[in-house]
């Protein structure tokens, strides 16, 4: 079974594409889909382009080549801006909350950027921050910054999610919270793309890999054939960080 067996019409469609900084290429010719209500998982050895990717398809940096197809729409070369209204949004691998607003007006903000914003209280319920609202978001715990993250990009009203490494940091118990709580998006109708390296975290929120070394994807399949893969175990050997469970 491979992650494309799983998808009847892709949501998002990745083509070719190519990310340059100078001569550099990042991204070297990637292609993925996701399909609705599908997470797959996106993992790699540091620098492999996990983040590139999700910037790009973010529109934070320009293609040089190949396409970005969204729910029937071309939205290769599109603003930031304009992808997030059309449904895609992401939390950053490093969470930058507004520190001088309060939990509630952070998310607030995001809203107010969102061409159909969802109610805010219900979204402080469900990343589990109600209790919190009023707090300054500089006074959050890593966790807790990490969920504000994904508040205000869920207040958005996101058909499809790119989670950059949302678990770094967490404690076994706050793993599984948040494990659930993507896993019930999911459910909910969200398409998920979790960049990670906690394979064992992975293994409960994804229903399929993409491996991706040096801006080329080497594996799409079960993480579980993938940590099978000999082309893969090649590329973490000695990367026992980006392989950890
Ligand atoms: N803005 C940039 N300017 C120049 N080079 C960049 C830029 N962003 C990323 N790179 C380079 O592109 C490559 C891919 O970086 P990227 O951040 O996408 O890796 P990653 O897979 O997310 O790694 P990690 O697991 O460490 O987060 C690296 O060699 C990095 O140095
Ligand atoms: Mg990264």
């Amino acid at each position: 079974m491979t992650v494309n067996s799983q998808i009847r019409t892709p949501l998002l469609q990745i083509a070719d594409l190519v990310t340059r900084f100078g001569k550099f290429r990042a991204l070297d010719g990637v292609s993925v889909e996701v399909g609705e209500s599908q997470a797959i998982g996106l993992v790699g050895p540091n620098g492999s382009g996990k983040t590139t990717l999700v910037n790009t398809v973010c529109g934070l940096y320009p293609s040089a080549s190949g396409s970005i197809h969204f729910a029937g729409t071309n939205l290769t070369g599109k603003r930031a801006d304009i992808i997030a209204k059309a449904g895609i949004n992401r939390t950053f691998q490093i969470s930058k909350p507004f520190a001088s607003l309060t939990v509630r007006e952070n998310v607030e903000v995001a809203a107010h950027h969102a061409r159909h914003p969802r109610d805010v209280d219900e979204v402080l319920e469900q990343t589990d921050l109600a209790s919190h609202s009023r707090a300054s978001a500089s006074n959050l715990t890593a966790a807790q910054q990490k969920r504000l993250d994904l508040a205000r990009a869920l207040v958005m009203s996101p058909r499809l999610l790119f989670i950059d490494e949302l678990a770094a940091g967490l404690t076994p118990n706050e793993l599984q919270d948040v494990a659930a709580m993507l896993r019930n998006l999911v459910n909910d109708g969200v398409s998920l793309v979790v960049v990670e390296h906690l394979m064992g975290f992975l293994e409960q929120v994804v229903d399929g890999v993409y491996v991706l070394t040096a801006g080329q994807v080497i594996f799409r399949g079960p993480l579980r054939d993938a940590l099978a893969d000999d082309r893969v175990q090649e590329v973490f050997l000695g990367r026992n960080d980006s392989a950890r469970s």
